[in-house]
């Protein structure tokens, strides 16, 4: 039979500590940015567990969490993959090439934006405006700002990402 206690005691901590994300900022004004913002910082993402757990400290109803979670792009309900490449989507790099950078992305990496690789590891976001306008096409790779990026530019940056990929993954396979 399957041991479920380290995902168990896992999930029991990840709440523990939204708990205690939400008890810390609920009495804010505007709580509810700071205290998402705050969930995604430190679990990577907003677990569908915590939204019940705002509702209540806030006072408001569960689907009014959710559509604040759903209309701000910058929150994820999904863990990323082990990498987050965002490509920017705004008018200053669009003039100079974001629009094929984009599908060339979502083409090369075989996923659409706000989705992870089927190997886990590079979730897909556009970004808009990643402050380098006078270096489009911008791409920011974790905290990693690329400017003028093209699709040779972007295959070049995504191999050598898996390539540091590998010792990662032989570690996590033997691990396991
Ligand atoms: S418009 Fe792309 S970095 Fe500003």
């Amino acid at each position: 039979m399957p041991d479920h206690t380290a995902p168990q005691e896992a999930q029991a901590d990840a709440i523990a500590r939204i708990a205690h994300i939400v008890a810390a900022r609920r009495d804010m004004p505007g709580a509810l940015l700071p205290i998402l913002h705050a969930i995604q910082d430190t679990q990577g993402y907003v677990p569908p567990d915590a939204v019940p757990v705002i509702a209540r400290a806030l006072n408001l109803s569960r689907a009014e969490v959710h559509g604040v979670i759903t209309f701000y792009h910058h929150f994820r309900e999904q863990p990323a993959g082990r990498h987050v490449v965002q490509v920017c989507r705004a008018e200053a790099c669009q003039a100079v090439g974001a629009d094929a950078l984009a599908s060339h992305a979502r083409r090369a990496l075989g996923c659409d934006f706000h989705e992870t690789t089927a190997d886990g590891s590079v979730t897909l976001e556009p970004v808009y405006c990643l402050g380098q306008c006078a270096c489009g096409p911008a791409v920011m790779i974790g905290e990693q700002l690329h400017g003028r990026v093209d699709a040779a530019r972007f295959d070049a940056l995504m191999h050598a990402l898996r390539a540091d990929d590998v010792p990662m993954r032989a570690q996590e396979e033997a691990q396991a």
